[in-house]
């Protein structure tokens, strides 16, 4: 069966609080569970992981190997502009993984308009709200048009 990982980043725990007019009033419980319904109704498994930690983070990533998980969606919060530990763990193992972003990173200040992670991502959905986790696990599961 195809494994699946989510992992989301720090303050991502706050989904439904943190400034809703940026991420959404949904909560991150329920985005997990509505993903999961939605990846288990296509015969895989997602797994979910939330932490405010870059450590725990890569140590996740790597520990993904050792299960065997089949590809990543990860929101990497604000590490996604400054963790090259994050990208060096992903070079590492080698697992695909899908970046998503609730809000428009362009849209937003200078400094998040780069991405340590996107130039190694399979690909990246950028400020399509929460929709952009199920459109990840989407191709991940069904790359073919
Ligand atoms: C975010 C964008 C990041 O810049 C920010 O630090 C986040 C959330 C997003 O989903 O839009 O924590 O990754």
């Amino acid at each position: 069966m195809v494994k699946i990982l989510l992992i989301n980043g720090p303050n991502l725990n706050l989904l439904g609080q943190r400034e809703p007019e940026k991420y959404g009033s949904v909560t991150l419980r329920e985005i997990e569970e509505k993903l999961s319904c939605f990846i288990g109704a296509r015969n895989a498994e997602l797994l979910c992981y939330q932490s405010n930690h870059e450590g725990a983070i890569v140590d996740r990533i790597q520990q993904a190997q050792v299960e065997g998980v089949d590809a990543i969606i990860i929101n990497p919060g604000a590490y996604t502009h400054t963790s090259i530990a994050i990208r060096d763990a992903f070079l590492g193992v080698q697992i695909p993984f899908v970046e998503v972003h609730l809000s428009n990173i362009f849209q937003r200040e200078s400094f998040r308009h780069h991405s340590y992670l996107s130039d190694i991502a399979k690909g990246c959905f950028i400020g399509l709200g929460a929709k952009g986790y199920f459109l990840a696990a989407e191709y991940l599961l069904n790359p073919a048009i």
